[in-house]
Order: structure tokens, then sequence, then C-alpha cells
């Protein structure tokens, strides 16, 4: 097991901030880890996936782990469903472009999410109506503390939007190896509700999509709206979408009778992020390196040199001045570390 010092993470994290660890190793097995874990003694870890959802505002003392587990298999299937396996490290769009060439569905609305397969299940990731919660099964993970393994089913995983257990009681304590999803072989339950995806199809002249025809869409769409982390640094969505009380969101309404708004859980309305941030007229702002996307208000990016600060530094205006003029506190969505 080889430990790089004072390693430049900058290629390992989507927004290109150089940060650098202290100490930094990649392990493509359950066994390397728990090498890995005895040669450390015990001394705290950090996990790090595709780096495609993280702000590094500074270098990180202490040591790094870059999760490389690699491979996809079908572990059991019948008529109807297959139960796909994943390792951590496996690139995210890589399975969704796997699971289509092998015709299994359920993950075709995730097409183009950057980031690993390890990650997903951590911010229970997103997109057009599905998140990865709808066709998960459970994961295989390590324990950080003594190396032994342990199952997360479904409902221990304790889902909810861009959340799960591993961002709460289970942060920074697990190193998740495999991920196991239960997808649908025959009678795809296509998830073509969004406005954007079904106006899309609607403009292809396809009425009867197939999961590559969605997956197609949803590929197009992303394209056009979010930046392309090879091109400007970025990590997608910075912010969560909020939710607030109903009576909150009647007030609002009154006052600005053009809000866009979803149902959110509780009885709660979900308003965009990038609609409240677009209203405050950060939409296109960039002042030095960083900036507002122009296409899509809730994605900042780094044109190239910013650091961290500088980037949490824009996050910080933003949310003040969305909560002066809405009197809603925006809070991240990627992982400041
Ligand atoms: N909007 C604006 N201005 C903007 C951006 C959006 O007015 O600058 C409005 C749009 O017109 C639309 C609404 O906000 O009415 C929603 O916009 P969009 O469909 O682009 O989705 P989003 O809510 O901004 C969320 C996810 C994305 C995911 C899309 C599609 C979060 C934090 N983000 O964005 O996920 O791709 O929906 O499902 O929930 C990510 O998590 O990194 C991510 C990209």
């Amino acid at each position: 097991m080889t430990f790089h010092s004072d390693y430049s993470l900058q290629s390992l994290n989507t927004f290109g901030i150089d940060a650098k660890a202290s100490y930094y190793a990649s392990t493509s097995s359950i066994d390397e880890l728990r090498e890995l874990l005895v040669q450390t003694e015990g001394r705290p870890l950090r996990i790090l996936g595709g780096g495609s959802n993280i702000l590094f505002t500074h270098d990180v003392a202490g040591i790094v782990i870059r999760n490389n587990i690699q491979g996809i298999t079908i572990k059991s299937e019948n008529e109807t469903h297959a139960l796909v396996c994943a390792g951590g490290g496996v690139n995210w769009h890589q399975l969704v472009l796997w699971c289509l060439q092998h015709n299994l569905g359920g993950i075709e609305n995730l097409s183009l999410i950057p980031g690993t397969v390890g990650a997903a299940p951590i911010q229970n990731i997103g997109a057009y109506g599905v998140e990865i919660k709808d066709v998960f099964s459970h994961l295989e993970a390590v324990s950080l503390e003594d190396g032994s393994l342990k199952v997360f089913r479904q409902d221990e995983c304790r889902f909810g939007y861009r959340d799960s257990i591993f961002k709460r009681e289970a942060a920074g304590k697990y190193f998740i190896a495999y991920v196991y999803l239960q997808l649908t072989k025959t009678d795809h339950r296509l998830n073509t509700a969004y406005g954007a995806i079904r106006d899309t199809l609607q403009e292809n002249g396809i009425a009867e999509p197939t999961i590559h025809d969605v997956s197609e869409a949803v590929i197009s769409i992303r394209s056009s709206k979010l930046p392309d982390p090879a091109r400007l640094g970025n990590a997608g969505s910075f912010f969560k979408n909020p939710e607030i009380p109903a009576a909150q969101f009647e007030a609002l309404q009154q006052q600005y009778p053009r809000i866009v708004h979803f149902p959110g859980s509780d009885g709660r309305v979900k308003v965009p992020a990038g609609w409240l941030i677009e209203q405050c007229g950060w939409k296109g702002f960039r002042e030095g390196s960083v900036g507002c996307y122009d296409k899509q208000a809730l994605v900042l990016v780094n044109y190239g040199g910013a650091s961290g600060r500088e980037v949490f530094g824009l996050a910080q205006r933003i949310i003040n001045s969305v909560e002066k003029q809405f009197g809603i506190r925006l809070t991240p969505e990627v992982n400041i570390w």
C-alpha cells in the first residue's frame, strides 16, 4: 500500500481546487483497505469518491483514501428483475451505461450524474423524478473503526432528499465497498413526468420511449444546463432546494405570484434554490475566478485557479442575499471540507 505525502487533490475534485492532503492512498479492494486500517493505526481517515460533491476550503491535514473498488456484476436474477452489484469506485455514469447495454431499467433518469457508485447513496443522488433510493436494495460497507463488514438495507440507510444516515450518525464511519440495485428486465417503469423530459421526448417525436430514449433525453437536458466539470470546475447544484412551511410559502406567493414551487415533504413546499438565486440577480455573476453559472444559478463555478475559500465566499454572499430578500436560508448541498 503506497502512501503519497503532500498530495495535490486538484485532479480528484471536479471544482478543480488545488488542495493538498497530508497523506493520500487509493484502494481497490476490501483487503487493501483493511491492510491500510492496520497501517494507519486508528488515525482518522477521510474517504474520497469521485470528488464531484465536495469543496475543499483548505488543505486536508490527515489521510485521504480514494475508493477505487471496481467491477459490475449481476448477482441474481429472475424473469423480471436483476440484482446488480457495483464496486464503490465505479464511475456512476459508466454503471448507467452498463445497465442500458444489458437492457436493465431504473437508473436511466440518473444518466450523466458525475461521481462514483460508493458516493451515490450518501447523498441519495436524484434527478428528473428518480432517486437512487427507488432502486436501492442494500450496500456493503467496511467500518473504519475495526474493518468489519456491515450490510445496510434500504430502510437502514434512512434516505431523504439528498440525505441518508451516511450524512448523519454514520458520517465518516464507513467505506462503501459495494452497492446493490434492484433493476427491471421487463416492464420498465419509465419516469417521464418531469417537464423537461416530456418536452425533449416530444420534440424528438418519441411517443413510446424506451429506457435508452429517456437516458438520451436526460443527457441532452443536463448537457444544455449544467457545465461539464472537465471544462469548467463545478460540483453540480451547490445548494439544496429549500422546503418551507406552507404559510410562509403563501405569504411569499402574494408578493411573488410567479414563484416556482413543488410539493415538499410533510405538507411543506419546495422552492427551487436556482429560482431564488436568479431573482437576487446572481445568475451569470462573475468576480475574479468564481461565478454563478449563467444557465443554471444553482451551480457555482471555478473559472480556473480559484481557491475553495473564494468559492465559499461567493456561496456565503448568495446565502445572505437570498435570506435578506426571501427570508429563506439556503444550505449547501456539497460537502465542505
Ligand atoms: N430555475 C430558475 N433559475 C435557475 C435555475 C432553475 O428559475 O437559474 C427554475 C427552473 O426554471 C425550474 C426550477 O427552477 O422551474 C427547477 O430547475 P431544474 O429543473 O433545473 O432543477 P433544480 O431544482 O435546479 C434539481 C437538482 C439537480 C437535478 C435537477 C433535475 C437539487 C439541489 N438539484 O435542480 O441535481 O439534476 O433538479 O431533477 O435538488 C445536483 O444535485 O447536483 C443536481 C444537479
